[in-house]
């Protein structure tokens, strides 16, 4: 039996495998983009086929420590960079055939359980969240950003209901003294006016902040769009979700590729020639009840894909347009 590379310290289950490896069908050979690589799962499977290569893209960089195991036994089979998604057109791709790319969105079970990132409500010390090549981290927003930022962002990026009451509770409390993790928590915890017994108070405010430090929706709105370009013919795109303002993003954009829709008021309808893409299922995949028995922490993946039916480089999309709001706000820690 081959030997595995995947070592975990938490046990790893590379979400919706069998799905992903089926839509792709690595057993046609090809170049592929893992653009989320973390410890190599889909990576693995899409290499046993000897004829494949892949280039792995993380913004970790505590995962370069497996993709140097990964290129040691697929010498010229796989390159790994620590780079983010958003700039995977600046990697010379112009002579590689294209086959798939993979968006495994969020981060690792891994990553949440080290508690030096800072990403659980269980960690202690100093507010992080940053998944690696970030600009600032929770610590900086947390304690220096202005209140009425503070407030969209856990509004729009969390859908928290208490924003209002959370923010000037934190912003009497830092008058006082810096606020780290568990001060935060405290924070939230006080402020909520209903006990949610489903799920942890602190949740929505830290979905907030890891996308807000991260810059998730601008990151996954420009990975999409370069996507798409350095993909060839009859190549496909693949992306799977956690929440659903990743999801609704994901949604809108391949749509707007592929229906006839107009991509605004403004626009016209889009005549069949302009369709360049094909969504063959337009509800996504969820995983099985046999995943969800294995690894409970897949229950909120949704999966969506689409293929490009033609090769070019330009796309008219009005994807800037319809989430330019959550753009801006992203835009807030640039005065950080
Ligand atoms: C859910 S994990 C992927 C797990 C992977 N499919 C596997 O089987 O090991 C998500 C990974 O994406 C990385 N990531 C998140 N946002 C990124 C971005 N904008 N650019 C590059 N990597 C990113 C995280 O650091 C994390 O390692």
């Amino acid at each position: 039996m081959e030997a595995t590379i995947v070592q975990e310290k938490v046990k790893h289950y590379p979400v919706l495998l069998k799905e992903i490896i089926s839509i792709i069908t690595p057993q046609y050979g090809g170049t592929f983009i893992d653009c989320t690589f973390g410890q190599g799962g889909y990576t693995q499977e899409i290499l046993k086929n000897r004829n494949n290569k892949v280039i792995g893209l993380d913004r970790d960089e505590d995962s370069s420590i497996i993709a140097q195991k990964f290129e040691k036994k697929f010498p010229n089979r796989f390159i790994f960079k620590n780079l983010n998604f958003s700039k995977l057109n600046n990697l010379e791709l112009r002579d590689e055939n294209i086959r798939g790319i993979i968006f495994d969105l969020g981060y690792s079970l891994n990553q949440i359980k080290d508690l030096k990132k800072g990403l659980s409500f269980n960690s202690n010390g100093d507010l992080d969240m940053r998944m690696g090549l970030n600009k600032f981290s929770a610590n900086d927003v947390i304690n220096k950003l202005g209140g009425k930022e503070l407030e969209k962002i856990f509004k729009f990026f969390g859908e928290e209901k208490d924003s209002k009451l959370i923010v000037k509770n934190i912003l009497k409390e830092r008058l006082i003294r810096k606020i780290d993790t568990p001060h935060l928590v405290k924070i939230i915890e006080n402020s909520k006016r209903k006990r949610n017994f489903k799920s942890h108070s602190a949740t929505k405010v830290f979905q907030a902040l890891r996308i807000f430090v991260n810059k998730e929706i601008t990151e996954l709105i420009y990975g999409m769009i370069n996507a798409v370009k350095v993909l060839k013919k009859d190549g496909v795109l693949v992306i799977v979700t956690f929440h659903s303002l990743e999801d609704k993003i994901v949604k809108y954009f391949f749509r707007n590729l592929s229906e006839h829709k107009s991509i605004s008021r403004y626009h016209p309808k889009k005549n069949q020639d302009e369709i360049k893409f094909k969504m063959i299922k337009k509800k996504p995949i969820t995983p099985s009840i046999n995943e969800l028995n294995e690894n409970y922490q897949s229950r909120s993946a949704k999966l969506r894909y689409i293929t490009k039916k033609e090769n070019f480089y330009k796309i008219n999309t009005d994807i800037f347009d319809k989430f330019r709001h959550l753009i801006e706000i992203e835009n807030f820690g640039e005065h950080l």
